[in-house]
């Protein structure tokens, strides 16, 4: 994530402009604009809502995935960008599983590339729509995160974003930090807007090293602990497709680091509830909670379209060599 804070300010702001503007002015923005979706891993909510978003602009979208394209027969990455830049692609959006591939993309095509996730490295527009998602429900006079049932009524979601918006507002990651990109790019923006980040799991998902990833960030094992100290707890899947032989016993992973609604009810009543899906129900939360009303999991969805809507117009309409998400 190389965007400084104007710049998100900027693109909460653009956000909030698209998904409110009529669709039948919204679609003349990048009216026929070509856009590429590169998929080398599976997705849902990235893949579609990019396509949503990309298409809601006017834009023409195709998807190339891993699984039913001539990547199948070894073609490389950097022949398969010029390829859709030799169609016509103007921009493509990469989820790959090698972390820097966005880079590497760049670097071959010069095109403007933006990253749908690579590898164990970043997700950025996650980490945008999750700081959407808190933002809607921050109270700005008492600096409290308010969760789905009680939202606030002074939101903060138009605001522009300082280093001190989040000041007072702990936000607690557990489960898979050691392989999670979306832990990764939330401990690089989070901090930065004024939060204390906990990271909280077992060590072999969890470093202890982690206590050094930067300023504001701290570990807390026990998460009874982290829940107490809490306004929002992100929680993460375990990563089966990235453990590597790790073996992880997932009957004390559950009685350590499940979110369970007696666990909520006890240590954090009033914390916002989030995961950036896929959420396996009984594993790393329960369903009651995944459906409960402190959870924002399908508002995380939802702020995915728009923040996209206004990542794929700053890649389409910003000079080359801005920051990008
Ligand atoms: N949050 C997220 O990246 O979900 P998908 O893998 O479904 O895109």
């Amino acid at each position: 994530m190389d965007l400084d804070l104007p710049a998100i300010s900027q693109l909460l702001a653009r956000a909030a402009a698209l998904e409110s503007q009529d669709p039948l002015t919204r679609d003349r923005i990048l009216l026929k604009r070509r856009i590429a979706l590169l998929f080398y891993e599976s997705s849902t909510r990235t893949r579609t809502s990019f396509e949503l978003a990309a298409k809601s602009l006017g834009a023409d979208t195709t998807l190339v995935s891993s699984l039913s394209s001539s990547i199948e027969k070894g073609e490389t990455l950097k022949d398969t960008g010029l390829t859709l830049r030799a169609l016509g692609a103007e921009a493509i959006i990469i989820r790959h599983n090698s972390s820097g591939a966005p880079w590497l993309l760049e670097q071959e095509t010069r095109l403007p590339i933006l990253n749908a996730g690579d590898g164990m490295h970043e997700h950025p527009t996650q980490a945008l729509l999750d700081l959407r998602t808190i933002l809607t429900h921050l109270d700005l006079s008492s600096k409290t995160v308010i969760p789905s049932e009680a939202r606030a009524a002074s939101a903060a979601e138009g605001s522009a974003v300082s280093s001190s918006t989040l000041s007072g507002v702990t936000v607690t990651i557990v489960g898979d930090i050691l392989h999670s990109r979306v832990a990764r790019s939330n401990m690089l923006l989070l901090p930065r807007l004024g939060a204390r980040v906990i990271l909280c799991g077992p060590t072999q998902l969890l470093p202890d090293s982690a206590a050094n990833a930067g300023p504001g960030i701290s570990v807390e094992r026990d998460f009874e602990a982290a829940l107490r100290q809490s306004q929002v707890v992100m929680m993460l899947r375990i990563q089966a497709e990235r453990l590597a032989g790790l073996q992880i016993d997932l009957g004390q992973y559950k009685d350590a680091y499940q979110l369970t609604g007696q666990r909520l009810a006890a240590h954090a009543p009033k914390a916002l509830v989030m995961h950036p899906g896929p959420i396996i129900r009984g594993l790393e939360l329960t369903a009651g909670v995944a459906d409960g009303p402190q959870s924002a999991i399908l508002e995380q969805v939802r702020h995915g379209v728009a923040i996209r809507m206004a990542v794929v117009e700053r890649a389409l309409t910003a000079q080359p060599k801005e920051g990008r998400a």
